[in-house]
């Protein structure tokens, strides 16, 4: 369900009261981007701006004054334009940016470097966020020198600037009961189409049909489409872990590593799966596999208000490390391992991200000087994993890659794995690709 105006209406109270009276902050849509010639990427908000006011638009800033008796909140936005809207869709418009956005005030886009000035003249400090787009940046920096040099006459110019992310990222770390909500329908939805696929895939179908199957279970669903660029990988192309060519034949005997999230309501699932192409995991795929699947779980254990963020990647890392030892794939004590980084060939990532509106979510890992601690509303992912590809040195258990992953909400009580409906267990995968077909 999409979030409510009331969600959008208590964010931006929130982030005004950090801001504080007499403050300002802005904030910036997202443009349109060339994808090839004149044909554009399918349009994606920016995070940020749509946490703060759900406008889908692009070419649109927020300025935020808090304290200010006419407009608090102000919109400035694409004008309507019968011709532009006949070629590249509907625009809500000044009216429509209040009466529909519950923005205060709302002013065509074009009037940015008359309006935003004047605007912020009477500002103490102002918060935005550096951008990748150099122009926007240099836009801002131009408003906060005209000021700045007109001050020896109008008496006063922001004397403060701060970055907004301090806050605002902050604040997005932690979900409202409203964002949990949204966060358990786009993990549901995740499963849902793994659940399908797990069923489904066979011996010889191409990587891009599952992607195929994934993708139409996200888009019936309700989704926006996938929130990443979904991995399909058989075989050892499990063992690259951004892989997304998605284009080769799946080989009985072989493991398919799945790793697909839908992004639904502009929040983010974020899963993966590893089960045989065939109905069983071999030998040495079975040892990988369990080792892997036994460092998730106490993983995702490992998560509980109070814990250290960097705990449940140290629990999965010492289950692995102790494995590979038993294994015979590195030599030396667990300690040696740990401490000489022996086990890097086969495990290179992390074992844990924040997930939100953003697959990899804002929010600081570190507090000071340490790992920050786990606190309630969070949400993470938990995902060990390991690698066995073309560039290692264990050539017996080359071709194998395995990451199993689950989205992980902390309570106030320990944890609520969002994925946790999605079988995992060596014995339901092979159930479930039992029934295969
Ligand atoms: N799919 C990206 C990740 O798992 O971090
Ligand atoms: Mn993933
Ligand atoms: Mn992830």
């Amino acid at each position: 369900m999409p979030l409510s105006a009331e969600f959008y209406r208590s964010r931006r109270r929130q982030l005004m009261e950090l801001v504080g009276d007499g403050n300002a902050a802005l904030i910036a849509a997202a443009s349109e981007k060339l994808r090839s010639n004149d044909v554009e990427y399918r349009f994606r908000q920016n995070s940020d701006f749509d946490y703060l006011t759900g406008f889908p638009e692009p070419d649109a800033l927020c300025l935020l004054l808090p304290g200010h008796p006419k407009h608090e909140y102000v919109l400035f936005v694409r004008p309507r334009d019968a011709e532009r809207e006949t070629w590249t869709g509907r625009r809500a418009g000044e009216e429509g940016a209040q009466r529909v956005y519950g923005a205060d005030a709302a002013f065509p886009i074009d009037r940015l470097d008359e309006l935003v000035p004047q605007l912020l003249g009477d500002c103490d400090a102002v918060f935005f966020s550096m951008d990748r787009r150099a122009a926007y940046n240099q836009r801002i920096l131009d408003w906060l020198e005209t000021l700045q040099s007109g001050r020896q006459r109008s008496g006063s110019a922001p004397g403060e600037q701060h970055d907004l992310r301090a806050l605002l990222h902050e604040m997005r770390l932690f979900k409202s009961p409203e964002e949990v909500a949204a966060m358990r329908a786009a993990a549901t939805l995740s499963c849902e189409a793994h659940q399908r696929i797990l069923t489904t895939a066979r011996p010889g179908q191409r990587e891009y049909e599952i992607e195929a199957e994934l993708e139409y279970a996200f888009r019936m669903g309700g989704a926006s489409g996938p929130a990443y660029p979904s991995i399909v990988a058989g075989g050892i192309n499990a063992t690259i872990l951004h892989y997304t060519e998605n284009c080769c034949v799946l080989e009985d005997g072989d493991l398919l590593l799945v790793d697909a999230g839908a992004e639904l309501d502009g929040y983010c699932g974020d899963v993966t799966r590893t089960f045989p192409v065939g109905a069983r995991f071999e030998g040495r795929q079975r040892d990988i596999y369990e080792l892997v699947l036994k460092a998730q779980l106490a993983a995702v254990e490992a998560v509980a208000p109070g814990r250290a963020f960097d705990d449940v990647h140290d629990v999965a890392l010492q289950i692995l490390i102790e494995g590979l030892v038993e294994l015979r794939i590195v030599e030396g004590s667990a300690d040696q391992v740990l401490e000489q980084q022996l086990y890097r060939p086969y495990y290179m990532h992390r074992t844990s991200h924040w997930l939100g509106r953003d697959v990899h979510d804002v929010g600081l890992y570190r507090d000071g000087e340490g790992s920050r601690l786990l606190e309630p509303g969070m949400v993470l992912t938990v995902e060990p994993g390991l690698y066995f590809g073309e560039h290692g040195d264990a050539e017996k258990w080359r071709g194998i890659g395995v990451r199993i992953e689950d989205d992980v909400l902390v309570t106030e009580e320990g944890a609520e794995v969002l994925t946790g409906a999605l079988a995992k267990s060596l014995a339901e995968v092979e159930a479930l690709r039992g029934e295969a077909r």
